[in-house]
């Protein structure tokens, strides 16, 4: 199938109600800490140029947030809306994203996937990712 002609770059502050919706949309409701207002707001606080939105047609169809801390980088929060998908954008924002950690200087970028049916598994896989033997613990700080 031809490729939608699909521009990633960073998020802007207007992009706010778009992503909010695509999340909202693709992972239903959360904790407290990711609810799109606050971790949207939060992300951006932190300036560091590691939030993406894929753009179609002046609409966002798709977005991605990565981390680094000079040791680890780290990928959040891909989605894309459920009438675009597999079109190859989610592969896409994976590559800005991991392009800009290669910028950086990062040299291994982990991430997480919710345990359950239709998870993202497959599609990380096919993006080069490989399931490692760890045990992920979290701890709420609020
Ligand atoms: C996961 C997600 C971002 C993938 O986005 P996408 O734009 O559809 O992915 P792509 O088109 O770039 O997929 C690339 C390849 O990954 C694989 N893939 C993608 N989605 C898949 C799925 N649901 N099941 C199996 N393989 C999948 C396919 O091999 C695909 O290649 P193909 O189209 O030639 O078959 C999208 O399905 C999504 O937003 N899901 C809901 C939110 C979510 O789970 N996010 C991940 C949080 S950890």
């Amino acid at each position: 199938m031809a490729r939608p002609s699909v521009t990633i770059r960073q998020y802007q502050t207007h992009d706010a109600p778009s992503v909010a919706r695509i999340w909202d949309s693709s992972f239903g409701a959360g904790t407290e800490h990711n609810a799109a207002p606050l971790a949207i707001s939060k992300k951006v606080e932190q300036a560091d140029g590691l939030f993406f939105v894929a753009e179609l047609d002046g609409a966002v169809i798709g977005t991605i947030m990565a981390g680094y801390d000079g040791h680890r980088g780290w990928i959040y929060c891909l989605a894309v809306g459920a009438d675009m998908r597999r079109q190859g954008i989610g592969k896409r924002l994976i590559a800005a994203a991991e392009a800009e950690l290669v910028k950086r200087g990062c040299l291994k970028v982990n991430l997480q996937v919710r345990n359950g049916p239709g998870n993202a598994s497959d599609f990380y896989r096919n993006c080069g990712y490989s399931v490692e033997d760890r045990i992920s613990f979290g701890k709420k700080l609020y």
